[in-house]
């Protein structure tokens, strides 16, 4: 079995422990839905560089998978983005209804704290895990994001540093969560500033791409509804137009593997993702 598939398990398998509720079948309605599962990779690819057993990081991984998956829950209601569809099917309060698709992103949020809790990290390790959590999850991480990305709705923004401001937060907080994560859990944090560094540019690069698709791929092969320019958001497509955004995405992938480069160590797995990053069509 691939390591992706166990980790599929892995996530079943931690739902399935809850008392059962309407709220729990969305819950895993929502996780089990076929993300892309990048953050998680991320992780567990950080930790099979560093030679150790990724198993160690499942819990650690499922955390940040739940807490990416409530953020789109409620990125997905009506108060919103409005979105009707996500990873190819109804979106939660489509399938459910609002209050019950409210209480499974909370659930998923407070979920995600129990189950590092729970997890075999050291009790020192689990502290910091839980402080890297919360600071990239809240109001100065991607919370502070979703608010900045609302706010510009109807406020065209004039200047790249503004929206390069909103995809730090939004995106960058959660892509950069992995790798201070892996850095916790490896033992290397003598390097977490340099990887957060790395993730929070790769949050950049994503966000761009994310614009990107919007507006040039069809919603049944994104798996999601293309509605940025409905609702007016700010984004490097509305800001830059198609050509400056693609130039964009490669000099970030240009800067990206010159960082990656001063790390020292082997870096394949990683790289890997990278390469199916820069290349992804959804
Ligand atoms: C979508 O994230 C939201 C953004 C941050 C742009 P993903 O593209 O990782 O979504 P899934 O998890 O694969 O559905
Ligand atoms: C959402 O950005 C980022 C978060 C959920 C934090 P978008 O609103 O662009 O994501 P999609 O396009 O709906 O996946
Ligand atoms: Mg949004
Ligand atoms: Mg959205
Ligand atoms: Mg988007």
């Amino acid at each position: 079995m691939t390591l992706k598939n166990e980790f599929e398990e892995f996530l079943q398998s931690t739902l399935r422990k809850d008392i059962p509720s309407k709220t729990r079948d969305a819950m895993e309605y929502s996780l089990m839905n076929g993300g892309k599962r990048i953050r998680p990779m991320i992780l567990l690819a950080l930790l099979q560089d560093a030679g150790m057993d990724p198993h160690c990081g499942f819990s650690c991984a499922g955390a940040i998978e739940m807490i990416h998956t409530y953020s789109l829950i409620h990125d997905d209601l009506p108060c919103m983005d409005d979105d009707d569809l996500r990873r190819g099917h109804p979106t939660c309060h489509k399938a459910f209804t609002e209050a019950t698709a409210v209480l499974a992103g909370d659930a998923l949020l407070t979920k995600a704290f129990e189950i590092v809790l729970e997890s075999d990290a050291s009790d020192l390790q689990k502290v910091k895990l839980v402080k890297s959590l919360s600071d990239c999850a809240g109001i100065n991480g991607m919370i502070l994001g979703q608010d900045l990305d609302i706010q510009a709705e109807n406020h065209p923004l004039t200047t790249f540093d503004d929206l390069k401001r909103i995809e730090i937060y939004k995106t960058g907080m959660l892509l950069s969560l992995p790798m201070r994560c892996a850095c916790i859990l490896n033992q290397q944090e003598q390097y977490i500033t340099e990887w957060n560094e790395i993730g929070i540019l790769l949050g950049i690069q994503f966000q761009i791409q994310d614009d990107i698709l919007d507006q040039t791929q069809t919603s049944e092969i994104l798996g999601k509804s293309t509605s940025d320019e409905k609702n007016d958001k700010a984004t490097a497509v509305s800001l830059l137009g198609l050509e400056k955004a693609n130039k964009l995405v490669e000099d970030l992938e240009q800067e990206i593997t010159d960082r990656l480069n001063r790390i020292p160590g082997k870096h394949d797995s990683f790289q890997e993702i990278l390469n199916y990053l820069i290349q992804r069509q959804y």
